[in-house]
């Protein structure tokens, strides 16, 4: 593989004031049972995927902080502080209103505002996001807190209506797991982590958070705001190798609730680590090798845009990208001769660069990784079709288009969770069908084409293999309030604003005969405002 230049990386000097690191963050601190408390054992350095050149040329990773390196014995403090904070279901946190819930939650909201650019600062350093992107990872999650405030809201407000059915009196809410585990990945650690951790929280539930292996001093400017928002033990921050952690946490049998958003070879191992499996509730979002289905009637400008930004936007580090481009013969050459010329006009930088598009990446050994794939592609037949393809320099893998690909390859399977873009030429589209049908994987799939006809065919069967079938645009999350699922390995539950609430609640109630001994009892209850559950009360 070539080797670009030093100059590739930037001096010190050469980095923009407004987004040099603000400071080295060595986080000793740690939250656990509503306290601020300080480690004193190991830590573990974090580099930044961005390296600076020094002044004899030399390029090193730069160096960006540290934070606590937990022991198996240290994990169980934070296990018991969220059991404690639950207390069975008797705690302040799970016995307490829907209101009072979200005035805490209120609270967090205006907490964390105020650490939005170290937040930012934090994800571009820690994970080579571009600012633009890391600016709406941070806006993104803020929308998506209050938009679960309100979808919270109207689930409450349906749920103050009792109902009388067959003689019987019945009050139905959704009530908390449990005591849950939070997990988040580190492609979106801020957003993906809050997607299940604000509605577990909201809930009811009490939550031991471990954040991802890269992205996890961003959480350090939140620490004071998770504690001064929550009640002590509701919220607790947990750090080092999931190896060693996670492990006696799980296997303590007290979990009732893992949300995990990572990849599905883990997932399976958490998963047999706790002793009593019916009393754990999954919810995960794990490995997708989302194919575009490209036709000869695609709109081919239309069709390179969503292709580009599909498979490449933050390096191809999305679970949804397109991980393989299946093209139909006839116009395979013209789309990859666009679609090549395409991905050499990228911007290839670091998080600051104006306009950047691919920048370097956070994973130890990820460039080895994909430069292995390349390799192995190559072997079975491939060839890079883009000039600046293949590239490495330390932490940086220019993107690489390669083509043709076929079953022997690695990358016809592997998610490659990177910039390395593999197309597939077929004749007949029962190809990419089976392709998909063959699959360990089934969250999305994106068809470009233009004929009602085909498209019809292929949507109906595609919409029973995966969970979202995009026509002419890359597949996507968002908007957050549409149900994000897969099948097979790709997921466990489906998230959304209202989703979400729902998976970390369980329906539950309280139900009485309907006769006067009863009235008399259900008035005086409901009268004297006595339950938080059993009640009336409507949020205004
Ligand atoms: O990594 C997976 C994310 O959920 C993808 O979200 O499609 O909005 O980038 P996105």
């Amino acid at each position: 593989m070539a080797t670009i230049d030093n100059s590739f990386f930037p001096t010190e000097n050469e980095i923009p004031n407004e987004y040099k690191l603000k400071n080295e963050i060595h986080q000793k601190s740690y939250l656990v049972g509503g306290e601020i408390k300080n480690h004193d054992g190991p830590m573990q350095e974090v580099l930044s995927p961005v390296c600076i050149r020094d002044n004899k040329g030399e390029v090193k990773q730069k160096v960006i902080g540290s934070y606590p390196l937990m022991s198996k014995e240290q994990s169980l403090e934070f296990l018991n502080a969220s059991d404690k904070a639950y207390d069975n279901g008797r705690g302040y946190w799970p016995t307490s209103s829907v209101e009072k819930r979200i005035g805490h939650m209120e609270k967090f909201l205006k907490n964390m505002i105020p650490a939005r650019e170290n937040v930012i600062n934090s994800l571009m350093w820690e994970i080579g996001k571009s600012y633009p992107d890391s600016a709406r990872e941070f806006d993104r999650t803020v929308d998506y807190i209050k938009d679960t405030i309100s979808a919270l809201k109207d689930l409450d407000r349906i749920s103050s209506r009792p109902v009388i059915e067959q003689g019987i009196f019945g009050q139905i809410r959704r009530a908390p797991l449990g005591v849950t585990l939070c997990m988040g990945p580190y492609n979106y650690p801020l957003n993906e982590t809050f997607t299940t951790l604000i509605p577990a929280l909201i809930m009811g539930n009490t939550v031991v958070v471990k954040p991802a292996k890269y992205g996890v001093l961003l959480h350090e400017p939140l620490l004071k705001a998770y504690q001064e928002s929550f009640p002590p033990g509701v919220i607790n921050m947990i750090y080092g190798e999931g190896r060693q952690i996670i492990g006696p946490i799980m296997e303590s049998g007290k979990v009732d609730a893992l949300a995990f958003i990572g990849s599905s070879k883990v997932a399976n191992m958490l998963e047999k680590q706790h002793p009593k499996p019916n009393r754990l509730r999954c919810v995960e979002g794990l490995d997708a090798k989302n194919p575009a289905i490209i036709l000869n009637d695609a709109n081919l400008e239309t069709t390179v845009q969503e292709c580009i930004t599909g498979s490449l936007s933050y390096n191809g580090q999305r679970c949804t990208a397109l991980k393989l481009l299946f093209v139909q013969r006839e116009i395979a050459d013209d789309f990859i001769s666009k679609f090549s010329e395409a991905v050499d006009n990228l911007k290839c930088g670091m998080p600051w660069t104006s306009n950047v598009a691919i920048t370097p990446l956070p994973e130890a050994g990820k460039t080895k990784y994909l430069d292995d794939l390349v390799k192995d592609a190559q072997i079975n037949g491939a060839k890079i079709v883009n000039p600046k393809g293949g590239k490495i320099n330390y932490t940086f893998f220019s993107p690489t288009v390669l083509y043709p690909v076929n079953d022997k390859m690695r990358i016809f399977r592997e998610e490659q969770f990177g910039p390395v873009v593999p197309i597939i030429a077929f004749d007949d589209v029962s190809e990419p069908l089976k392709y998909v049908e063959a699959s360990n994987y089934g969250q999305q799939v994106s068809i470009f084409g233009e004929d009602p006809k085909v498209i019809s065919k292929l949507i109906d069967p595609l919409v029973n293999q995966v969970c979202r079938v995009n026509l002419n645009c890359q597949c996507q999350r968002g908007p957050d309030t549409f149900p994000f699922a897969g099948r097979k390995d790709s997921a466990k539950g489906t998230l959304s604003v209202s989703d979400a609430l729902r998976v970390f609640s369980i329906r539950t109630l309280v139900a009485a005969k309907y006769n006067e001994q009863n009235k008399e009892l259900l008035e005086k209850i409901l009268d004297g405002d006595n339950s938080e559950f059993l009640s009336t009360h409507f949020i205004l």
